[in-house]
């Protein structure tokens, strides 16, 4: 066999389209995965509006994946071979655990990712799948949860007892920031543009929540939760502009997205008056993905799946994208 399934994207604003295409070759210290299930990140479907840096065309997208390792280029990794794997889309992070190197780059662009039935990785970038997660459940997990984590942990310090602000929770990197935060022992508030989120992150754990489409937003938040130690943010956007009061003294505010735009001006004096830290973030080190996934299998936590589509429905599934109505992630079953 010479050819898979893939599905593949031939241009800004154009569908994604299933194709027969060669199987990927894989070179020393690489293996091939048969992918079982692939899942959907906002940054698919800003590939495919043409925002997004670095494009190349034609690409298969793909960061999240999770499959069985079908071979290994290299004699060392042969342990490898057959095993269930779950993949960490941070390919070449670097040495310096406080930012990415040069190399660093996500898997799907400009390398082919995983929407096909095959996917060539790094051998560094496979880990056993957790025991108690489908391959869907598995493959929702990786970028999302890694940039959840990073975020929440490495970078915000999220100790027991913090109170945290998860903004906008239907995204799907928004409901892992919950996840983990309710399972690091924080109270949890969310925003959402939509009540029934607002009740769905309830049913997860969350205290409380408030629309954030509503002109007092950040007072209800407020008389709702007090302050928030941790604010978690991939929105930017007006709503910044209240976050020097919704912190609490000592506050970390932490950011990796834009979906709303950029930010209006701050009070800078209330930043340094409350030893606020502003703190940026992106994906994630090796490091990260291995505790990550350590924390997903001491707590048994299973990621929240708004919607499973088969394979030659992707363009479909990006479509649900269009519309922001998913809670959780948007999940492929590729084979
Ligand atoms: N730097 C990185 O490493 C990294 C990694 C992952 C994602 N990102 C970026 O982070 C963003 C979120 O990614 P995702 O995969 O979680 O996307 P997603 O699943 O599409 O979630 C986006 C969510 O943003 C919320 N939102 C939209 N407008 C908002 C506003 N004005 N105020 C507050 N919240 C708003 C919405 O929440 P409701 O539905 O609840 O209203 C929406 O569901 C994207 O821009 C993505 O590119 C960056």
């Amino acid at each position: 066999m010479t050819t898979q399934k893939a599905i593949v994207l031939h241009g800004a604003n154009e569908p994604l389209i299933l194709k027969e295409v060669p199987i990927p070759a894989i070179g020393q210290d690489e293996a091939l995965v048969r992918v079982k299930a692939a899942a959907f990140n906002r940054r698919d479907w800003w590939i495919q509006q043409g925002r997004y840096a670095g494009l190349k065309f034609p690409i298969v997208l793909g960061s999240d994946g999770a499959g069985v390792v079908e071979r290994v280029g290299g004699d060392d990794h042969r342990y490898w071979v057959g095993r269930e794997v779950v993949i960490n889309p941070s390919l070449w992070w670097g040495d310096n655990e406080a930012f990415q190197g040069k190399s660093f780059r996500i898997l799907g662009l400009p390398d082919d990712g995983t929407f096909a039935e095959f996917v060539t990785v790094p051998v560094t970038n496979l880990h056993e799948k957790p025991d108690h997660l489908s391959f869907e459940e598995a493959a929702a997990l990786p970028l999302g949860g890694l940039t959840a984590y990073r975020a929440l942990f490495s970078r915000a310090g999220l100790k027991d007892g913090d109170n945290v602000l998860v903004v906008g929770a239907g995204g799907g990197v928004a409901t892992f920031a919950l996840q983990w935060a309710l399972h690091g022992g924080a109270r949890v508030f969310v925003t959402s543009s939509a009540p029934s989120k607002i009740e769905q992150a309830k049913t997860l754990g969350a205290e409380g929540g408030v629309l954030y489409t509503n002109e007092n937003w950040a007072k209800q938040l407020q008389e709702q939760a007090g302050g928030f130690d941790i604010i978690v943010d991939s929105a930017l956007g007006e709503g910044v502009a209240h976050y020097p009061d919704l912190a609490n003294p000592g506050g970390r505010i932490v950011f990796f997205g834009g979906t709303a735009g950029d930010i209006p001006a701050l009070n800078a004096r209330k930043l340094f008056w409350k030893q606020l830290s502003l703190l940026g973030t992106t994906m994630g080190s090796p490091a990260d993905f291995a505790a990550m996934l350590a924390f997903v299998n001491q707590h048994r936590i299973v990621p929240v799946i708004h919607a499973t589509y088969p394979l030659e429905e992707a363009e479909a599934a990006l479509r649900q994208m269009d519309r922001s109505t998913q809670f959780g992630k948007i999940v492929l079953n590729v084979s």
